[in-house]
């Protein structure tokens, strides 16, 4: 791809939240009745979590940009026929093994290359605790648990859990499987991770409440009804995120991603980047179950090192690959620390990010739990080949950086890209950034 001539300019509508999205997928299957859903991203994963509940019985069809998604009830889903692929999706893995734990029938979930690497203890020792019988590969360390897994589906029992690390993804599989629990199951994590498990279940009337990180499923006495209702899927922070930054170092006549979802839980990267001196503004503020903003970039900021740490590490865990191109032009040196989760996404991202600035000429050091990078105060980068390693957010952040770079530079195995962003490329074109296939 070429870097761009400065200043970008335009406005686009990023896809719909994926983790949104594979939720409202999910728990649709299990309402009374037909739910429907816009604003549902076209991405692989996402699509990956329809196909799974189509293959447990639900009915999912598609209207125009609504997707309608017909569910026979919380104890009606139906064994599947054959194996449940999850393609590079570890939310649909984490989130429908809890689901699946429950059931009085047998399944069994793979995913691709990549996903068969990630870890699954998190999930499985939980679930076993709650009386579940799930297996998966042995790893090369002790007690790691890799996929494909095999669930047998069993009685389960409540139980109270404090998680280690902060993880929407391991308190989802835990809240999902104490719906079909007897008795209350508590989680306790150590951070904010997101909430929209939380939100999408009380508002269809799950017997769910939540305070602080702590969150309770209570089913005793509740009617087992989940009450369909419409969801309007918001944009994708994590997928804005490409776009903002780039605006930000490389300047903006007026940048405008509509409609994305600001949750709270979500925002650390807008956090990250006015702590650095960018102006990340929010217009037309709503909250339709989630809060929505337009994001307004205008100008170009003179971007300053800052240190990341702790819960804003926990609300911007997807975005830290992008937020590290930001750092790399900035004046000043950034620390980024507490994110040894990075290591265990769609690719190892601290080594994956890493590997990347320093192709683009950056000078910066892994760490165990994070990463350290001198920004060129705005010199541009060094024009030269990155490998995204199958990781679509590593690509879309190498796209980023190579808008500043001083001359072409070219990406390889971007094909992921297409599980969250499909339209990256041509939103990118909107704003005034031209990437070509190679
Ligand atoms: C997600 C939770 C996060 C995030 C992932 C999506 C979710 O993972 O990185 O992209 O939808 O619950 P963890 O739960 O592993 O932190």
């Amino acid at each position: 791809m070429e870097p761009a001539p400065a200043p970008l300019g335009g406005e686009i509508a990023v896809p719909g939240d994926k983790s949104i999205g594979h939720r409202a997928l999910l728990f649709a299957a299990l309402a009374d009745g037909e739910v429907q859903i816009s604003g549902l991203s076209g991405g692989a994963d996402n699509s990956r979590t329809a196909r799974a509940i189509a293959a447990l019985g639900a009915k999912v069809r598609r209207e125009g940009d609504v997707v309608i998604v017909c569910g026979h009830g919380l104890d009606n889903l139906r064994e599947p026929s054959a194996t449940i692929d999850c393609g590079n999706s570890g939310t649909s893995m984490r989130l429908l093994a809890g689901l699946l734990s429950g059931q009085r029938f047998p399944s069994v979930l793979c995913g691709d290359e990549s996903l068969s690497q990630r870890p699954m203890a998190r999930i499985t020792r939980p679930l076993k605790a709650m009386g579940a019988e799930i297996s998966g590969r042995p790893g090369r360390h002790p007690g790691e648990v890799l996929p494909p897994l095999e669930i047998a589906g069993r009685r389960l029992a409540g139980c109270a859990h404090t998680l280690e690390v902060a993880s929407a993804q391991v308190k989802s599989a835990i809240l999902l499987a104490g719906l079909y629990a007897e008795g209350d199951t508590v989680v306790v994590e150590p951070g904010p991770s997101r909430d929209h498990t939380e939100r999408m279940l009380s508002a269809m009337g799950a017997p769910i409440t939540w305070r602080g990180h702590r969150v309770a499923v209570a089913p005793g006495g509740w009617d087992r009804t989940l009450s369909p209702a419409p969801v309007v899927v918001p944009g994708d922070p994590s997928s804005a995120a490409f776009a903002v930054v780039a605006a930000l170092v490389r300047g903006a006549l007026r940048v405008t991603v509509r409609g994305v979802c600001t949750n709270p839980t979500r925002t650390g990267f807008i956090d990250v980047l006015e702590q650095m001196g960018g102006a990340v503004l929010r217009e037309r503020e709503n909250e339709r179950g989630e809060p929505t903003a337009d994001l307004v970039i205008e100008g170009k900021a003179d971007l300053c090192g800052t240190d990341v740490a702790g819960d804003t590490v926990v609300r911007a865990i997807d975005e830290i690959p992008v937020l590290a191109v930001a750092m790399a032009l900035a004046s000043g040196q950034s620390r980024v620390r507490d994110a040894g989760e990075l290591r265990v996404k769609e690719s190892d991202r601290i080594d994956a990010t890493v590997a990347m600035l320093r192709a683009f000429g950056v000078t910066c050091e892994a760490t165990a739990d994070g990463f350290s990078v001198d920004g060129t105060a705005g010199k541009p980068f060094r024009a030269c080949r990155i490998d995204a390693r199958g990781d679509h957010r590593i690509a879309m952040a190498g796209a980023v950086a190579a808008l500043c770079a001083d001359g072409p530079v070219r990406i390889d195995d971007v094909a992921n890209v297409a599980t969250s962003y499909p339209r990256f490329a041509a939103d990118m074109a909107t704003l005034g950034a031209t990437i070509t296939p190679a």
